[in-house]
Parts: C-alpha cells; structure tokens; sequence
C-alpha cells in the first residue's frame, strides 16, 4: 500500500524525536529507556495508519509498544494520533522492518504482530512478504524464546503460504482462526481489518510461536 505524498510528514516526524525515532540502530538492546518504565515489549512491522498499535497501547498499559512502519506519511499519520493521545508505552520507528536484527538486540522483543501485510503475489516478489523464512528468522533472533507472532490479513493466498512458510521453519501454532469475527476472540482492528470485514470478507488470524 503506497499512500500519497503529504509534504507535513516528514517535518512533523523531525519535530517529535521524542516519539518518533528514525535511526533505531542507536537504539538497539536500549529500548526499555525510551519508555516510561521497563515492561513486556511489542512490536508490529507495517504499522500503516497506526489504529491498532494506538488502540493496543491505551488497553495494555502494561506492555510496551513500537509501532515500525517504512512509509514516513503513514508514519505521520499515526504520530498525530500519538500527539493526541501522548501514551508513555508507544514509541514509533520509521524505518524498514527487513533490518529488525540491527535494531532490537537478541531476545530484546516479547511479541510481534504483521497485521494485512501486503501479499506480494508475485513469486518473484516473495523475498518481500513479511513471512517469508528470512523475516521468520529475524523474527526469531529478537524475540525471547516463548515470544508469540500473530498475524491477521483477509488475504488467503497469503494466509496459505504463511502457514506453509511458518510450518516449514518448525514454527508451531498456537490458534488458527478462518474467520476471526466470527469469534467472540478479543480483538483490537486496524484501518485495514475494518475496510475490508465491512465489505464482508472473513479475516484470517493465526498466532504461533518458535
Ligand atoms: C496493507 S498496509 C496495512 C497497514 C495496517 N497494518 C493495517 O492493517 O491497516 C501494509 C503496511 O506495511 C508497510 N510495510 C510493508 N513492508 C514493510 C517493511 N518491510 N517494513 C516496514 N513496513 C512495511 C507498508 O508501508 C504499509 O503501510
């Protein structure tokens, strides 16, 4: 998803190096000092317009939240919902999620969401999905040992092949769901989720651990 060019973004971004960080390498294995107080952190890669990792943040004071996203105008677009909501536990990284090694250290991450990732259908692109085997792997370096992966999309394509690339990477799963809101499963949406069940499709949910 490629979203038009808002010229505010990146001066907004520049002017809020509390929130927003764009460097994250400097931060590696230090995260825990950019929030409040040290608690569990979370992280979602492709954050988009940022209502998930906002809403996730005022219901689990308890966690700490990065919300990365490489799209500075998406990025700004959450900043002003976080300059709103001004949330201890949520800091914002512009960056792309294919370097998460050089900017979490090993074990540094409880948990990782992938919410609608883009699907990438081409085999040619498949390098790029966001749960291909070498995302897995980075996913798997920075996160604690029982760190649980959950990942939404209402693309079945992908779902397919995630379940097959996880499985064969020896990941196991913890909860499959064909059609989330048909669930009375908690469950906090994204821009994404809300566009797409409105026009009925079911949403795809699975979460797994390494
Ligand atoms: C289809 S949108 C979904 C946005 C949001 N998660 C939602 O559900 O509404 C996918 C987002 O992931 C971002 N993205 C894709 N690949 C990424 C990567 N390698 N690193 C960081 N962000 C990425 C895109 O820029 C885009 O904003």
């Amino acid at each position: 998803m490629r979203l038009r060019n808002k010229p505010w973004a990146k001066p907004l971004i520049k002017a809020n190096p509390q929130w927003v960080v764009t460097e994250p390498e400097q931060w590696r294995g230090k995260w825990q000092e950019r929030f409040a107080k040290p608690q569990p952190l979370y992280v979602e890669v492709g954050t988009g317009k940022g209502r998930f990792i906002v809403e996730m943040a005022q219901k689990y004071p308890d966690r700490n939240f990065i919300g990365l996203e490489m799209q500075a105008v998406a990025v700004g677009i959450t900043l002003k919902k976080q300059l709103e909501a001004q949330l201890p536990n949520l800091q914002l990284v512009c960056a792309n999620g294919s370097g998460l090694t050089e900017f979490f250290a090993d074990d540094e991450v409880t948990g990782i969401f992938l919410n609608f990732s883009d699907p990438w259908p081409k085999k040619r692109n498949e390098k790029r999905r966001l749960t291909y085997k070498s995302f897995l792997a980075s996913y798997k370096q920075v996160m604690q040992d029982d760190g649980l992966l959950e990942f939404k999309t209402d693309n079945r394509g992908l779902f397919e092949y995630s379940l097959c690339s996880m499985n064969n990477f020896g990941m196991h799963f913890e909860q499959v769901f064909l059609d989330l809101h048909d669930t009375d499963e908690d469950n906090v949406m994204t821009e994404y989720e809300e566009k797409f069940s409105k026009k009925g499709q079911p949403i795809y949910k699975l979460t797994a651990k390494f």
